[in-house]
């Protein structure tokens, strides 16, 4: 049987685990966080994507724990680390150094290594594998390292690890075809790559594509802002296309843990050939105006009612289906609001508590009930948004979500 580890337990690592002993591996899952390991032995899953009867019913084969000495029983070990920016949004490679230093302590010979954490090209060859060296054993000859891109996309059921083919890129074709042999346990289709540096950059192009194309149509939205088009009449009309037109959607920014953050590993990494990425740059600003572009809009909005920010009650809600706040536009807009004295309230059924701003999650009828002005910022699926056009005051959508009602106290994006 084969025995996997991984490393980092969070939106990546535990679908993995859980993936692997679907598969009828043993895993050894390792986090520092405590908490995480607590709740994984109190049989409770902390991730949206797999939920808790899932992770019970493969618990047995998954030994959650703090300590790295164990995962020298593995054969393969997945590193599912964070890999954030600086506060000078450069690449923050800390995690990922610490782990590997904890991994090539405890390495052992025929091991597999695999990356999954994004990263900018030269990564794996630069910084992993010397790393991992330290422990008397040499990459490709001893063990065996290879990058494997996670596609995962939080909170959608269409496309699982199973079905989205899985690009691979090890540091020799043995590297390779042994990520190959683990990856088939759980991933139908597999697409080699020539390197781990190919394997790195396809993760970074696809995510840049999303990012350009969907700062491309943010501009396209503050300019019929200004012309008076409405921006979702025009992309609906413009996916009517049957080729050579890809449908992004205009909203009030980019968040998450990885649009706003890995093209600017790619930015980094070119400085040092001379190359201006400049697309990325500039996708970048546009993608931060929008929250002021929408705070801005929600400003005319109140105008236009005949009130003001300072002293509106305004209902927020974001994110849609899944509960992960991090660079979350929609922090951004209620921090803009506040400072502009509005008193903001809001609802979110994957949100509780919004500790940085000593908010918790009001009843949607409650925060609707008393708002001058609701603000749209996600879309959840199950929220009632014709509802909200109905019941509220003055309603100012950001996700075109209401684009087929014609409440005359709607305003859109
Ligand atoms: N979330 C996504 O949708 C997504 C999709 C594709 C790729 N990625 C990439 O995958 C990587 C992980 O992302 P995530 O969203 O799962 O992050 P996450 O923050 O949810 O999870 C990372 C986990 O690693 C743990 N960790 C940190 N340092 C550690 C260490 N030294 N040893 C052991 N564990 C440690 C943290 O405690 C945390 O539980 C990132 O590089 C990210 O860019 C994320």
């Amino acid at each position: 049987m084969t025995t996997v580890g991984v490393i980092g337990l969070g939106y990546v690592g535990l679908p993995l685990a859980v993936a692997f002993a679907e598969a009828g591996c043993d895993v050894i899952a390792v986090d520092v966080d405590s908490r995480k390991i607590e709740s994984l032995a109190a049989g409770e899953s902390y991730i949206e994507d797999v939920s808790s009867e899932a992770y019970r019913a493969v618990a047995d084969r998954i030994h959650a724990t703090s300590r790295y000495a164990r995962l020298a029983k593995a054969d393969a070990v997945l590193v599912c680390v964070p890999t954030p920016l600086t506060a000078n949004r450069e690449p923050d490679l800390g995690p990922l150094v610490d782990s590997t230093r904890a991994l090539a302590e405890v390495l052992q010979a025929g091991q597999l290594v695999v990356l999954e954490s994004t990263t900018y090209p030269g990564t794996t060859r630069e910084r992993v594998a010397p790393l991992l060296e330290e422990s008397g054993l040499a990459a490709g000859r001893d063990f065996y390292l290879a990058f494997s891109p996670e596609r995962v996309d939080p909170g959608r059921t269409d496309f699982t690890l199973r079905n989205t083919p899985k690009v691979l890129g090890g540091l020799t074709d043995t590297c390779t075809e042994r990520a190959e042999a683990l990856y088939g346990l759980v991933c139908d289709e597999l697409v080699r790559v020539s390197s781990p540096e190919a394997a790195e950059l396809t993760k970074l192009l696809e995510n840049i594509f999303r990012s350009v194309n969907i700062a491309l149509v943010n501009e396209i939205a503050m300019l019929t802002d200004r012309m008076g088009i409405d921006i979702w009449e025009v992309v609906d009309a413009a996916a009517s296309k049957p080729y050579g037109f890809m449908r992004f959607e205009p909203g009030p920014g980019m968040g998450g843990h990885c649009l706003p953050v890995d093209p600017f590993y790619l930015s980094w990494r070119a400085r040092e050939f001379d190359i201006a990425t400049e697309f990325i740059e500039l996708a970048g600003k546009v993608n931060q105006q929008m929250p002021y572009h929408c705070v801005a809009k929600a400003q005319r909005a109140l105008n236009d009612a005949g009130r003001a920010v300072k002293g509106a009650r305004v209902a927020v809600s974001y994110k849609p289906g899944v509960g992960d706040i991090r660079e979350s536009p929609a922090l951004k807009i209620i921090s803009l609001l506040k400072d502009l004295g509005a008193e903001v309230a809001y609802h979110d059924p994957h949100v509780p508590a919004l500790q940085e701003f000593a908010l918790t999650s009001t009843p949607l009828d409650d925060a609707i009930a008393d708002a001058d002005l609701a603000l749209i910022v996600t879309a959840h699926p199950g929220v009632d948004h014709a509802m909200v056009a109905q019941r509220s005051r003055l309603v100012l959508d950001l996700r075109g979500i209401t684009r087929t009602s014609n409440h005359t106290n709607v305003v859109r994006l």
